[in-house]
């Protein structure tokens, strides 16, 4: 409501993510509520390659930071005056793609003299949890399971976390996109290996679960095994490509349903939540059915969760924070 002492204008966050291959921009109010969240994502570009190419995915983020905001600002009706404080993820990530999101977000922040709240990747992909309708209440279990991370958290309070687990080679992500690849199904192939393996028998094949010690995870066995089993079926391996996807996608869940079952019960954690890109995957949406899922457009990489994040994190007042750096792993944060 509009009227004298109830300011409309100024009330947004603007959140900027650039960490890997999408330009993301978003608009969300204090209360969580998201105005507008754009998504630009290069994965054609680096479609070829098999996989992101850091320098290849800068160029591009540098080229649709500015469109992206843009198009961000119309889809919520808004102006730059209205923005009040300005997000941007500072790492883990891809430092050359970072560096993108971070320099357009200073930029902003300083021509305006306003605040800007550096967010951490992991965090924001958490906070995708705070936004809606219905926004999680700590304390919780999160599992976090992505492109580049697969952790299980203890969230205590919005904008903090323990790390109970991770995992010790690949993440849960990209074994699916390893394992699409073995299988022919293009980059990042997560979401086409998902409904490949909906056709599929998911007890033809026995793939293993590793079983590393305490709640960490290792998912570079099972990609191997999926490998030679490829390699074993030489020509016949093309008509039995659902058969293999929904086995390897039914490891690949188990591994994570039941690291995140052993957690639940030595923490006593009452609730559980899913995020990450990996959280849109269907088996997974079911086989944890008691747990709490973020929403399906806010489970990949967005900036609706960077502004989320902004909401619990320190925000630095203009113009403390010309100097901050991105980082490219949680240890150099
Ligand atoms: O969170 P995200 O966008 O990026 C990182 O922070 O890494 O996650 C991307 C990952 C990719 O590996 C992609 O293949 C996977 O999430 N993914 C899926 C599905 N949708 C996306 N994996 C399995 N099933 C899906 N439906
Ligand atoms: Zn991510």
């Amino acid at each position: 409501m509009e009227g004298p002492g109830c300011r409309s204008g100024r009330q947004l966050i603007l959140g900027i993510e650039t960490s890997c291959d999408e330009t993301a921009a978003a608009l969300v109010t204090a209360d969580g509520r998201v105005r507008s969240n754009v998504v630009s994502s290069q994965a054609d570009l680096h479609a070829r390659f098999g996989g992101v190419v850091p320098e290849i995915a800068s160029r591009r983020h540098l080229e649709l930071v500015l469109p992206v905001l843009g198009e961000a600002l119309e889809r919520a009706g808004a102006r730059l005056d209205d923005v009040e404080q300005v997000a941007v993820t500072r790492g883990p990530g891809l430092v050359g793609a970072l560096l993108v999101g971070l320099s357009a977000a200073k930029a902003l922040a300083w021509s305006r003299r306003l605040p800007l709240v550096p967010v951490d990747h992991l965090q924001g992909h958490v906070a995708s949890l705070y936004l809606g309708e219905e926004p999680l209440e700590p304390p919780f279990l999160c599992l976090l399971a992505s492109g580049g991370h697969t952790m299980l958290l203890d969230v205590r309070e919005r904008g903090a976390f323990t790390v109970l687990g991770e995992t010790i080679d690949d993440a849960a992500g990209e074994a699916f996109d390893k394992g699409a690849r073995l299988l022919g199904l293009g980059y990042p192939g997560g979401a086409a290996l998902d409904r490949l393996a909906a056709t599929g028998d998911p007890e033809s094949f026995s793939f293993p679960i590793a079983r590393v010690p305490g709640l960490d995870f290792s998912f570079s066995g099972v990609k191997t095994a999926l490998l030679y089993a490829v390699r074993d079926l030489g020509a016949d391996g093309d008509a039995r490509r659902a058969d293999l996807a929904a086995s390897y996608q039914r490891a690949l869940v188990r591994a994570l349903v039941e690291r995140t079952r052993e957690a639940r019960a030595q923490t006593g954690t009452e609730k559980v939540a899913v995020v990450g890109g990996v959280a849109a995957n269907s088996e997974l949406r079911g086989s944890l059915d008691d747990a709490v899922f973020a929403p399906l457009d806010l489970c990949t990489d967005n900036a609706a969760m960077i502004a989320s994040a902004a909401r619990y994190a320190r925000a630095l007042p203009y113009p403390d924070y010309l100097a901050v750096d991105a980082y490219a792993s949680r240890e150099a944060a």
